[in-house]
């Protein structure tokens, strides 16, 4: 998939739960195309400490309204620096970067798609791509609390809507690996989140015997495969997360499952 850098045009930028922001970039020509799972790198200028670029899921793409969606956790200088850019504004991006998600391809296969925390972003995507396939597959989201969870009236378009959060305020108390639908039967599984969450959903799936794809956030500079810093060792040797994956099947990682 040929990349590009592009100067994107910020159309809106939405203040969503706690320190996350959802931009909506548009440019002049038609966006490429782009897979649910992969990421753009995100140059941010003005800002003295950030010399990289910014690794940054992409969350949706609104084929309709030529829009690029970016779901931002404003934790650092450089994130914070983008998530306060005002609609036009600019915003460098190469893309599309990294491999996304195995699309199903069976109406008949029942997929669960588990996410947390910020981690959800990539998880709207596959199942808007996935509705238009005619699957509709099963969302597991978790959060700390109520006011922590992102789009969920986003997701509920696509698929049904399953929540925990660690305090109970809404969904099932606990986290996702305790939600009752893992009592139901699936295909396949992808998840997208915190480390410690997307290894207990590997766990889970490894012991079910389900087919199981994880988004790792490794750390990132480059996004080209130049600069190793988000070597990750799997069963395959080690490989750059940024060029391999950054989707990985569980069976690859060394996650002693
Ligand atoms: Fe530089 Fe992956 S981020 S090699």
């Amino acid at each position: 998939m040929k990349k590009e850098i592009l100067d994107l045009r910020v159309k809106s930028v939405e203040k969503m739960a706690g320190r996350y922001s959802l931009l909506k970039l548009t440019h002049d020509n038609q966006l490429p195309e782009m897979l649910p799972g992969q990421f753009v790198e995100v140059r941010v200028d003005d800002s003295p400490s950030t010399f990289l670029r910014r690794p940054i899921s992409i969350n949706f793409v609104d084929r309709e309204n030529n829009e690029l969606w970016l779901l931002v956790a404003a934790i650092g200088d450089g994130t914070r620096h983008i998530a306060a850019l005002k609609p036009g504004d600019t915003l460098n991006c190469v893309l599309p970067l990294g491999n996304g998600f195995t699309m199903p391809t069976d109406k008949a296969q029942r997929v669960l798609l588990v996410g947390g925390g910020v981690g959800v972003a990539p998880l709207l995507y596959m199942g808007a791509e996935m509705k238009e396939k005619g699957i509709e597959p099963t969302f597991l989201l978790g959060a700390r609390s109520a006011g922590d969870l992102l789009e969920t009236e986003l997701f509920e378009r696509y698929g049904r809507v399953c929540i925990t959060t660690e305090d109970g305020s809404r969904g099932e108390r606990g986290f996702v690996t305790n939600h009752t639908v893992l009592g139901e039967p699936f295909d396949m599984i992808a998840t997208c989140g915190p480390k410690p969450m997307m290894m207990a959903v590997a766990r889970y799936a490894y012991k079910a015997g389900v087919e199981c794809e994880a988004s790792l956030e490794n750390m990132m500079a480059c996004g080209l495969g130049a600069c190793l810093c988000c070597v990750e060792k799997t069963t395959e040797g080690n490989i750059c997360v940024c060029k391999e994956g950054p989707v990985l099947n569980i069976k690859k990682l060394l996650w002693h499952l």
